[in-house]
């Protein structure tokens, strides 16, 4: 079996390093939310609506708003909490006043586990829908177009 791929991956000029390089939910980004972040956005955090109905207690109990399955997450990335994921684990590179998004620091205990991390998320998401757009226009930053959302990929 094994054989055989690695024949077939020859032939196409596929490398298996690739195949086992793609990032999923399952695989990377799961484990990866159970060690960072699920102290916040676990089962015990609010639901969005309840957390914006109710934020300043649930800020003082460092509880942010749930996420605790993939359905869930993205809709921190895709809608309706459109770029969420983007702008809050951001280093400040991709944006334009240059400021971390205020997760980033939860992304790992130094400055090479952050980036680590961070690059693993912006895989996940997708090759160029890594955007802080949100899906209305704010201020000057325009709102996300279909040619964006079409990039985001969220791997199960
Ligand atoms: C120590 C607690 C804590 C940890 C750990 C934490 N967060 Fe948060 N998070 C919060 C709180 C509290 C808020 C709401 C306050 C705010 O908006 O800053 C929040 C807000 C957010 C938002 C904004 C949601 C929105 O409605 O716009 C996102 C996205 C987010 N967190 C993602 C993450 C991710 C991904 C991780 C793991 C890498 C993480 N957070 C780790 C406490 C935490």
């Amino acid at each position: 079996m094994l054989r055989t791929l690695f024949v077939f991956c020859a032939m196409f000029g596929v490398s298996t390093a690739g195949i086992a390089a793609e990032v999923t939910y399952t695989k990377d980004i799961r484990p990866l939310w159970e060690k960072k972040c699920a102290a916040c956005h676990g089962a015990s955090a609010p639901y969005l609506g309840d957390f914006k109905e109710n934020e300043k207690k649930f800020k003082a109990q460092f509880k942010g708003p749930r996420m605790d399955t993939y359905a869930d997450m993205v809709f921190f990335i895709g809608w309706p909490d459109t770029g969420a994921i983007m702008r809050r684990l951001d280093d400040g590179k991709s944006a334009a006043g240059g400021k971390p998004g205020n997760m980033y620091q939860y992304l790992g205990a130094t400055d090479e586990e952050r980036q680590k991390n961070l690059n693993l998320f912006k895989a996940w998401v997708g090759e160029g829908a890594w955007k802080s757009n949100r899906w209305e226009a704010r201020g000057n930053v325009p709102a996300i177009t279909k040619e964006d959302m079409d990039k985001i990929k969220v791997k199960y």
